[in-house]
């Protein structure tokens, strides 16, 4: 029901019980590395095959980084956080229109991550949405606030674009044809999620969004420019995103760990929350297309390095990952190869 939401409440002066994580999993906020950033990559520099290079490293290194130059007018990403940000400062019976707890859904708000299988409570709100093809999914969007529905599609379109570049790059940075990864992803589906957390009296209690591995194959993250909130796992220490104007951190997700034969690497990230001010984000998913046959190309997988994961298709990874709890183990765990798993 539309009354479990953060943002119905104007004011928290405590966080509720169902909020609080067992004192073993807090966020240690203080142990928090924030002056190791993630590597940021100029995609408006002429030498492309230094960027290929960079691509590759951060793949590999971190599963994470940023960019900027990428093509996606500022206007846009303001616009479209202007927007989301309406949106979520609706009056609760605006909002309660669109409530559902059920994953299945392609257009709907909620709370937390998966409320009818978690024990502790994220303390976010989320919007999610799918946006491809848009003809499909936009008039079942809000319409409220008025421009919602124009501004988020002309994003979507955008970011798209952005996406497939970045698979070319990828690809290139993996010794393949540029076009290897969007051929085998297929007709991709997106996904949008439009993050609100809200600011949180004791934000060492509990956390925006647990650490998660993204079940998808490329994730577009815009953040608002001057909160942060993002932390990324790298050599057992969570580190700090600091966000930058105008940049997107982006991210590999399950499915390009999976096709890199273990190369890239899905890494661990969370959201915390804090005290003084609200946060948003908005993540978008390249997803593969339900038919879509995850296994390594051939050229990646060799003598001294076997195929690390079984073929499957993402029909098949993505109702194994929304059957699980977010923090159970890597759901990519679950598609080991046999002979890898001997090994
Ligand atoms: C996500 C995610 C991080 C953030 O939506 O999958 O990791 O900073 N979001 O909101
Ligand atoms: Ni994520």
């Amino acid at each position: 029901m539309a009354d479990q939401l953060l943002s119905t409440v104007s004011h928290h002066s405590s966080v509720p019980d169902n909020y609080v994580r067992p004192e073993s999993q807090r966020p240690r906020l203080h142990e928090v590395v924030r002056d190791a950033d993630i590597p940021t990559i100029d995609l408006g520099s002429l030498d492309v095959s230094r960027v290929i290079a960079q691509v590759g490293d951060a793949c590999s290194s971190f599963g994470f980084f940023q960019v900027v130059n990428h093509g996606v007018p500022d206007e846009l990403m303001l616009s479209l956080m202007a927007v989301a940000s309406e949106f979520f400062r609706l009056p609760p019976e605006e909002k309660a229109k669109h409530y559902s707890d059920d994953p299945a859904k392609k257009m709907r708000l909620s709370t937390s991550f998966n409320i009818r299988k978690e024990t502790v409570r994220n303390w976010r709100d989320y919007l999610r949405l799918h946006c491809y093809p848009l003809e499909e999914f936009v008039p079942g969007w809000p319409s409220n606030p008025a421009s919602f529905k124009e501004v988020v599609s002309g994003y979507c379109r955008e970011v798209r674009q952005l996406g497939f570049r970045l698979l070319g790059l990828i690809s290139l940075s993996l010794g393949l044809e540029e076009e290897y990864m969007v051929k085998v992803l297929g007709e991709q589906e997106q996904h949008m999620a439009v993050n609100y957390y809200p600011k949180c009296p004791e934000p060492e209690l509990t956390y925006g969004l647990q650490a998660h591995t993204d079940p998808n194959a490329l994730t577009i993250l815009l953040q608002e420019p001057k909160v942060a909130g993002l932390q990324v796992l790298k050599d057992g220490k969570w580190i700090a995103v600091n966000p930058q104007p105008n940049a997107y951190v982006i991210n590999i997700g399950d499915q390009l760990q999976a096709l890199s034969n273990g190369r890239y690497r899905s890494v661990c990230h969370r959201a915390v929350v804090n005290s003084d001010t609200d946060r948003m984000s908005v993540a978008s998913f390249l997803c593969p297309c339900n038919s879509a046959v995850i296994s390594p190309p051939e050229k990646l997988v060799g003598d001294g390095s076997p195929a690390v994961y079984r073929s499957y298709t993402y029909e098949e990874y993505y109702s194994k990952f929304w059957s699980r709890n977010l923090d159970d183990e890597h759901c990519l765990e679950l598609f080991k190869a046999s002979d890898a798993q001997e090994a």
